[in-house]
């Protein structure tokens, strides 16, 4: 079948688990996807820095606009705004289908980069940029499209979690916390304040919020408070009167005193009762705990954060994009069903 050329942009906590996973279950995805699935080389800055996961070094390249060029599919795990806005607009134009995990670009840049998409005909995925490996994306946009939603109150940061916790339940410092997180793979690397000041999740609330109410929430449309402030003494407090100190980001639709609908879009830590789903949420897990006017409340949980669980859905997005290009259209490639074995009867589990 068709080979399909994929170039990875970035190889730090999520791009060399990427590469890694691709290149041990290649021949697996590519069943899938119905289409080869060709990693043809990865942009880094620095050729000899020390990676999370062997990556031949002939794949690697500081050239990234070559990279780019030849691919049918672009990877973007670089973050930050530039050059990664940059490469993502080259990759579309190219006609390239472009994947992201690159959530501070969609929630600035987001209108102009799904513009030039349509105009080209290409897609650009995202699964990634909110809740790290926890499917909300396809679900928002996709299975409740049909629904209204209310409210959305979620934990979308995985460090401020991780640190919140560790607070809880060991007593120790925001800082020594954080840099757990960091060691992890948990925090953002190039600017940890984008964890801890709630910018990460103010960037993900906007997403989120946007499909949730099928419009365009900006960023500064976000209010946004991070967890700075918040001491031990606070987390202590909270605890004896039976809440725990949660970082929510919270989406709702709401009606302003003259009757016009709207939205309100906003990050704060928040006291949650021990009873509520939200307080069970621990270490870097993540959840998007959703109110539907028809289907009632529904809960997304998962890993929010760390290399190997982002790439899980990375590589979703891949097998979509590898999809599309076989069939044409963004649904699952019907002709990839036809060649699944069939599992035997001792591998099917009938009992739980
Ligand atoms: P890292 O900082 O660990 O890795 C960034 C990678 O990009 C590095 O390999 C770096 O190269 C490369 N890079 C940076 N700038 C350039 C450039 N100008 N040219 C070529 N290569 C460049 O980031 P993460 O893997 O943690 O995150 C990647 C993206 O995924 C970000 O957008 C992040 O927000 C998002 N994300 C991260 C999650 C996580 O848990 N870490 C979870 C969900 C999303 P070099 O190694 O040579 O320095
Ligand atoms: N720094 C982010 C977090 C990575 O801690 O949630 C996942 O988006």
């Amino acid at each position: 079948y068709r080979n399909l050329r994929v170039a990875l942009l970035g190889a730090g906590s999520v791009g060399a688990q990427v590469a890694s996973l691709l290149l041990e279950h290649g021949d697996e995805l590519a069943n899938r996807a119905g289409a080869g699935l060709e990693l043809v080389g990865v942009a880094v800055r620095d050729l000899d820095a020390p990676r999370t996961a062997n990556i031949p070094r002939e794949l690697l390249t500081t050239d990234a606009e070559s990279l780019i060029l030849g691919a049918d599919i672009v990877i973007e795990l670089m973050g930050g705004l530039e050059p990664a806005r940059t490469y993502i607009l080259q990759a579309l134009t190219s006609g390239a289908d472009v994947i992201t995990g690159n959530k501070a670009l969609l929630a600035t840049h987001g209108p102009e980069l799904f513009e030039l998409a349509e105009q080209v005909g290409a897609q650009l995925y995202y699964e990634a940029a909110v809740a790290g490996a926890i499917p909300i994306i396809r679900p928002l946009r996709d299975s409740l499209a049909g629904d209204r939603i209310k409210r959305i109150l979620g934990i979308v940061n995985g460090t401020t979690n991780f640190i919140l916790d560790r607070m809880d339940t060991a007593g120790e410092s925001l800082e020594v916390a954080l840099a757990t997180a960091t060691e992890l793979g948990y925090a953002e690397k190039s600017d940890p304040s984008a964890d801890i000041e709630g910018f990460d999740a103010a960037q993900k609330t906007a997403i989120l919020a946007s499909l949730a109410f099928h419009t365009t929430v900006p960023l500064d449309a976000v209010y946004r408070e991070g967890i700075t402030a918040i001491t031990i003494e606070q987390v202590d407090a909270a605890r004896k009167a039976g809440y725990v100190i949660k970082l929510l980001a919270i989406c709702e639709r709401m009606t302003d005193a003259d009757g016009v609908e709207g939205v309100s879009a906003r990050v704060y830590p928040a006291l949650v009762p021990r009873s509520h789903p939200l307080a069970a949420v621990h270490g870097a897990k993540n959840a998007v705990f959703i109110e539907a006017e028809a289907a009632g409340d529904l809960m997304f949980y998962g890993a929010g954060a760390g290399g190997i669980e982002t790439a899980s859905a990375v590589l979703g997005d891949l097998v979509s994009a590898a999809r599309r290009h076989v069939i044409g259209g963004p649904g699952v490639a019907e002709s990839t069903h036809a060649n699944l074995p069939i599992l035997p009867i001792s591998r099917v589990i009938t009992r739980y």
